[in-house]
């Protein structure tokens, strides 16, 4: 071939593949920019209930979230099966006589189903001529609506309006508005009880770190409450502090219109009772190895998963058991190991639950017995009721916690063991008020057969 030649098909094919670089250029530059940042698809208005509107913006939140709904895997102690704990442990029916969770106690299941499961209950009073029948407060904790109600209504409307009325302008379970804020999407603290409760103890969540923000957001819902006067307002017993004994100082000194707070009367010792309900955030925060560790409620229960390239947090909210690798194989090599741990934590509180519950069963019937003897000495019988009511408040602590002491091991058998000392307590001071050893008798669950 002549060099000229050469030159000719060198300088063409240089010419050719410039041509492409710059069309190749100019077609790039044209595209839109990719965002580096995240661009919401549509814009979500403050307190938004409606989840599914928030799942345009971010799908892989949004599909977790919604596996909630299916779960009912149950595990020995907990998981999303609906088992029923009056039949699972009769002695329950005992130690709750006389109020509603005699008649309806099921463990608990996904946040997806907080409404129709709260709907559901027998536990609710929807008698329109019982003036005590449910109040609006037992939707605090069980729908994304209620932030905006609480705004729109104002907390003490909120609470006083009864549950039948508020319940139509209900429509969400447990949703992105009760964790985040719109628009920004960092966690706040929604619950107004929660909010006035931190500042009683003289907190201030907006300077609260990250990490503190994945436990408190749980605290909206996850924590002891009571409903206080005929409002039915909704009170944290934590301006004492968030212990078990710092709650019971809470409830033995704020008095409620002159009197000591009750869920119910005890129909027959005439104990004034509290019913405890679901302490997780109290437990695990009060010096629980893992809190001490720097652990947050997120870190267990919505670890960190991968779509493709993006990293999220599983808003598949469920028991740490059904996704040990996820929840703990994050810290812990040897997740069996660990497994098998919770396991045995968990036979051992349940089996000194179970000695606890057979203790107060003893000392309600000695006190039973003493109440009805009109020649009892009252001064013993008061200071035995006493005893029960704490009795049952100690051991519903651990009793109503969700993790069966998993979360705070042991803490949960020093107040176990302290339920057992005060139910024995109460139950000798009741023989001592009349006089009679035989009231002294233990087992008398077993005794007596099942009811
Ligand atoms: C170190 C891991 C870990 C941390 C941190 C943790 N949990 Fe748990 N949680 C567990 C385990 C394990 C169980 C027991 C599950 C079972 O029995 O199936 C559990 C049980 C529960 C349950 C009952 C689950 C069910 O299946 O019914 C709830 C509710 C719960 N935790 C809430 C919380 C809250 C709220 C926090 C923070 C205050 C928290 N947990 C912190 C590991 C953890
Ligand atoms: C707005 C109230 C609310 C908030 C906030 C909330 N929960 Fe729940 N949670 C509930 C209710 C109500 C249920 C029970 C639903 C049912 O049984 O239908 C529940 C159930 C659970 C369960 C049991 C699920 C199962 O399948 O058994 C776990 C675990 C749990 N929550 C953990 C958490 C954690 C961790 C946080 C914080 C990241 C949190 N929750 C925040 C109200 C809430
Ligand atoms: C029970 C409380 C709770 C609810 C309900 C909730 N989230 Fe979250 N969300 C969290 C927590 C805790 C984190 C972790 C935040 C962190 O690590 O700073 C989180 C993180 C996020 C993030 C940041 C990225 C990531 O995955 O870590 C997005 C986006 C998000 N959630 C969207 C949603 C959407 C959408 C919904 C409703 C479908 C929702 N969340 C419902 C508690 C909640
Ligand atoms: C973010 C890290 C982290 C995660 C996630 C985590 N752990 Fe741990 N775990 C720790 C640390 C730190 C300790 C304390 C170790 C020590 O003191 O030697 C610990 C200790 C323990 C212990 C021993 C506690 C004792 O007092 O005997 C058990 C059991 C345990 N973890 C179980 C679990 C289980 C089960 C899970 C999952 C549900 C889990 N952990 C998730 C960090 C974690």
């Amino acid at each position: 071939m002549q060099p000229k030649h050469t030159t000719f098909l060198l300088v063409g094919i240089i010419i050719v593949l410039a041509a492409i670089l710059v069309g190749m250029l100019v077609y790039v530059r044209n595209q839109p920019v990719q965002p580096r940042t995240f661009q919401p698809l549509v814009e979500i208005q403050p307190m938004e209930p409606d989840s599914s509107v928030w799942g345009i913006n971010f799908p892989n939140q949004w599909n977790s979230f919604q596996k909630t709904a299916a779960n009912n895997i149950a595990t020995t102690y907990g998981g999303s099966s609906q088992l029923s704990w009056l039949e699972r442990d009769p002695r329950q029916l005992i130690l709750f006589k006389g109020m509603p969770f005699s008649r309806d106690y099921n463990e608990d299941r996904g946040h997806a189903n907080s409404l129709i499961d709260l709907r559901h209950t027998k536990r609710l009073n929807l008698n329109p001529e019982d003036p005590k029948r449910s109040p609006g407060t037992c939707y605090s904790c069980k729908t994304a609506d209620a932030p905006r109600l609480w705004a729109e209504m104002g907390t003490t409307e909120f609470y006083k309006t009864f549950f039948g009325d508020l319940g139509q302008q209900v429509n969400h379970p447990v949703g992105c508005a009760n964790c985040h804020e719109a628009g920004t999407m960092r966690l706040i603290v929604t619950n107004p009880a929660l909010e006035e409760a931190l500042q009683a103890q003289g907190k201030d969540w907006t300077t609260f770190s990250r990490q503190e923000m994945r436990s408190i957001v749980c605290a909206n819902c996850h924590v002891e409450y009571y409903f206080e006067g005929p409002g039915r307002y909704l009170v944290f017993p934590w301006s004492r502090g968030t212990t078990v004994e710092e709650m019971w100082e809470y409830y033995e000194n704020e008095l409620v219109n002159g009197e000591k707070f009750a869920d119910w009367v005890y129909p027959d010792t005439q104990t004034r009772m509290i019913k405890v309900q679901h302490p997780e955030y109290e437990l695990f925060t009060a010096s629980s190895t893992h809190y001490n560790a720097g652990l947050a409620c997120a870190d267990c229960h919505m670890p960190y998963v991968r779509d493709g390239a993006a990293k999220y947090s599983s808003h598949d909210v469920k028991s740490p058991l059904l996704m040990p690798e996820l929840s703990c194989g994050q810290c812990h090599s040897d997740v069996q190991y660990v497994v098998r741990r919770v396991n045995l934590i968990q036979d051992q509180v349940y089996n000194t639950k179970i000695a606890a519950e057979d203790a107060i069963v003893d000392a309600i019937n000695a006190l039973a017995a003493a109440s009805a003897n009109p020649n009892a000495d009252p001064a013993l019988l008061e200071q035995a009721r006493l005893l029960h009511r704490r009795a049952h408040f100690y051991w519903d602590f651990i009793s109503a916690e969700n993790s069966m002491g998993f979360h705070n091991p042991e803490y949960a058998l020093k107040i176990l063991a302290e339920a057992t000392n005060f139910a024995r307590q109460a139950q000798m001071l009741a023989a001592q008020a009349v006089n009679d050893v035989s009231l002294l008798k233990t087992g008398t669950f077993y005794q007596q057969g099942n009811p």
